[in-house]
């Protein structure tokens, strides 16, 4: 088995529950958030720097790394965390998602996807087996299947079709999988319908992954809604795998995640937002340009460890963000991305502690409860 996942602890009120994820690259403390590198980096940050954040494990992208360098050139330079100098976990997604992004430049069959480049708009095919083979030569720690992300809102119908598709290329994905120390994990589809989340679930729990995405969700739905998706998918998978939630990751979603047994995130909302030019402290969203801040001579957030924090005002990250310097948004994405992996260290430490509700209480009546 690639990764071997280790209960440490449960939360006794809700699902939320601490562990280990144990892989061939090193063991990641759970729950767990990753960072997104879509075109192999975490922009505006130095791998070194993701690694003095405490950054375990990062995501990247199928799509964007096939179509540029091309997975040839990344095999060729030793692979994904040879190429850019991150010694840590990766996960790769499957692609699925960012084609079907793509809209109108894309055609969904049986055999797989036929798209447009978002590039130079030259014509291309991602079927399960290619899919597979552009992760293989990636060599990410943690692969995804090619699944269907069904839009939101879709019809029942739709969304059946859909699930059953993604069940077949899942299928199609395990038997062209074949590299040694990579665990490939399923996603679970189903739309805004518990019946088909249950028996998306159902289904994949019966391949045998050895960890399981839940896609299809905050893709522009109510937030109880995915809540409501969570609990009664949840329950369907196994206790001793991962449960990963994908393209998650505002502070009040993760706790409600985490809360709901989800074990691992990812969201380029940190770095998207911090580039501009917001900053999530431990009370609520910071505006930086707001004139509030032109003589605010106190940290960003005076609960905050970061580097950020520690050596900078307000007032001169205002002043750099209006002068569009490239500064800012480096200071800023460290700053929220250190706010959100402290976020998954603290929420480990409660479920461990035993006060997992107190806190998740405490810090969302800081925060604020975010709205869509
Ligand atoms: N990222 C966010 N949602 C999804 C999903 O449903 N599928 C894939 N492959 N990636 C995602
Ligand atoms: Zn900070």
């Amino acid at each position: 088995m690639s990764v071997r996942y280790e209960l440490i602890a449960q939360c006794p009120e809700t699902g939320a529950r601490a562990g280990l994820l144990h892989t061939p690259r090193g063991t990641f403390k759970t729950p767990i958030f990753m960072p997104v590198g879509t075109q192999a980096t975490v922009k505006t940050m130095t791998p070194e720097e993701l690694q003095d954040l405490g950054a375990e494990i990062i995501l990247s992208n199928t799509y964007h790394l096939y179509m540029r360098p091309g997975e040839a050139l990344v095999k060729e330079a030793g692979g994904l965390h040879r190429f850019m100098n991150w010694p840590r976990g990766i996960l790769t997604d499957s692609g699925g998602f960012q084609v079907f992004s793509l809209g109108p430049l894309r055609k969904i069959t049986e055999e797989g996807v036929s798209f447009k480049s978002h590039i130079d708009g030259s014509q291309h095919f991602f079927s399960p087996e290619k899919v597979m083979q552009i992760q293989m030569d990636l060599g990410a720690d943690i692969i995804m299947a090619f699944d269907e992300c069904p839009p939101h809102p879709s019809t029942w119908e739709y969304a059946r079709n859909s699930l059953d598709v993604t069940l077949r290329w899942a299928r199609r994905c395990q038997q062209a999988h074949h590299r040694e120390g990579q665990a490939l994990f399923g996603i679970t589809q189903g739309g805004m319908y518990a019946d088909l989340r249950r028996e998306s679930a159902q289904r994949f729990v019966e391949m045998d992954f050895p960890g399981y995405g839940i896609g299809g969700l905050s893709v522009g739905e109510p937030k109880p809604l995915m809540y409501e998706m969570l609990d009664v998918t949840v329950p369907e998978l196994p206790a001793n795998k991962p449960r990963y939630l994908m393209g998650v990751g505002s502070p009040d979603c993760l706790l409600e995640g985490v809360a709901r047994g989800v074990d691992m995130f990812d969201c380029v909302l940190p770095t998207r937002v911090a580039r501009n030019g917001l900053a999530m402290t431990s009370t609520g969203k910071v505006v930086i340009r707001n004139a509030q801040y032109a003589r605010d001579f106190e940290p960003l957030d005076p609960n905050c460890s970061c580097s950020t924090c520690r050596n900078y005002s307000r007032a001169y990250l205002r002043h750099l963000y209006k002068a569009e310097e490239i500064l800012a948004y480096r200071l800023l994405t460290m700053h929220n991305l250190h706010m959100l992996l402290q976020l998954m260290r603290d929420m480990r430490q409660a479920i461990i502690d035993g006060s997992f509700v107190a806190f998740k209480k405490s810090f969302l009546a800081r925060y604020g409860q975010e709205s869509q």
